[in-house]
């Protein structure tokens, strides 16, 4: 699978050297859907200027039209095309951390599709740390175009942290809607990037909508002033619906004081049942990292893993609700989104 590229490149898995980097950046400016690595997640990326290409992301993801799409851009993109009033404050977090794991949600310029912001007023932009992604946003377009890149996953599911995943989700490149998938090996953090609004600033305060690698603390320090919790009127998150980032397979967030109580009793039901551990003492656990990125980096990995085996229930130890743990207790509060539900049916 990962040998040279066949004649048929155009439908293929391909390594990210030069020459795929090349002919991926042909494919978008041609209006194809490509999979392409991220120091988070894959992005499923269309061309942002070509409102029939991400209407095609959409229509592969199975995502809401009205859902706004983050524009991935090159270090050196002119960030005047996409946004407009961009605060001295967004400045400041872009030179302390792009490329890297932040979005920003910015005030947008009138010329951008309402396909990429789902009509809202702002725009999120991110500029990958990926050295794949980076390549690619440079030769796109001469580096001042923008890709809009969903996580490369049907809506609602667990992001893809490998080519392989891209796959399982849709398919073999060039037979279902990508064109080709870039092969950029496991992404490094494992988990979507941190998002930061900084469309109210004025009246509201900076406002962190997605917890990521990149922990609120940073942010405030780079800041020099608190983020705040989104409210009623902060800009639509998907990732913030409740049921977001879930396996298939039903998911339970245990304190690690109750979980071996808990299996014992699902095992008297005949629960099939499937661990995520830390420091929980279970039999047959899968074992996690103690070391959050490293967890992280791992975590959607065996959750598509154990989603495999068919069982009734997932449980995930609960990690600690420290600082570095945020990013991933979000997700994991997300996939166990009515836990407490599923685990009174099973142990009923
Ligand atoms: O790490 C990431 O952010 C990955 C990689 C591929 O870059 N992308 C990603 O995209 O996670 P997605 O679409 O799965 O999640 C992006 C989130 C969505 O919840 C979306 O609603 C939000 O960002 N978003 C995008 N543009 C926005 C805007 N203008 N206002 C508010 N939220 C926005
Ligand atoms: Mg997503």
């Amino acid at each position: 699978m990962l040998g040279r590229l066949p004649p048929a490149w155009h439908d293929a898995l391909m390594v990210a050297d030069a020459e795929a980097i090349a002919q991926a950046a042909r494919l978008l400016e041609a209006g194809k859907l490509v999979a392409i690595p991220t120091e988070t997640v894959y992005g499923l990326a269309a061309d942002a200027d070509n409102p029939q290409a991400v209407a095609a992301i959409f229509s592969a993801k199975g995502r809401p039209a009205n859902h706004p799409l983050i524009v991935h851009v090159a270090h050196s993109a002119d960030l005047s095309h996409w946004a407009t009033d961009v605060p001295s404050e967004a400045k400041q977090l872009m030179q302390a951390f792009w490329p890297g794991p932040l979005t920003l949600i910015l005030k947008r310029q009138t010329r951008v599709n309402d396909v990429v912001t789902g009509g809202q007023d702002s725009i999120g932009l991110r500029c990958p740390a990926h050295p794949v992604a980076q390549a690619l946003l440079k030769q796109f377009r001469d580096g001042q175009g923008g890709v809009a890149a969903p996580s490369a996953n049907r809506f609602g599911r667990v992001s893809p942290t490998t080519a392989q995943h891209v796959m399982d989700e849709f398919g073999e490149p060039g037979v279902g809607p990508v064109a080709a998938v870039l092969d950029g090996g496991t992404c490094q953090v494992g988990i979507e990037s941190s998002i930061v609004d900084l469309t109210r600033i004025a009246t509201h305060g900076p406002v962190m909508l997605r917890p990521g690698q990149i922990s609120v603390q940073h942010i405030e320090q780079q800041l020099g002033r608190p983020l705040r919790l989104p409210d009623q009127a902060a800009p639509r998150v998907s990732g913030s619906l409740d049921a977001h980032y879930a396996p298939k397979t039903p998911l339970a967030l245990i304190d690690v004081g109750v979980l071996a109580e808990t299996l014992i009793a699902l095992q008297a039901r005949h629960q099939r049942v499937l661990s995520l551990c830390i420091d929980a003492n279970v039999p047959g656990a899968t074992r996690m990292s103690a070391d959050p990125s490293i967890y992280a980096h791992d975590l959607y990995a065996q959750l598509r893993r154990l989603d495999q085996a068919g069982v009734d229930l997932i449980v995930v130890e609960q990690p600690p609700a420290t600082a570095e743990w945020q990013g991933i207790n979000d997700r994991l509060q997300r996939a166990a989104f009515d836990s407490k539900g599923v685990l009174a049916r099973l142990l009923a």
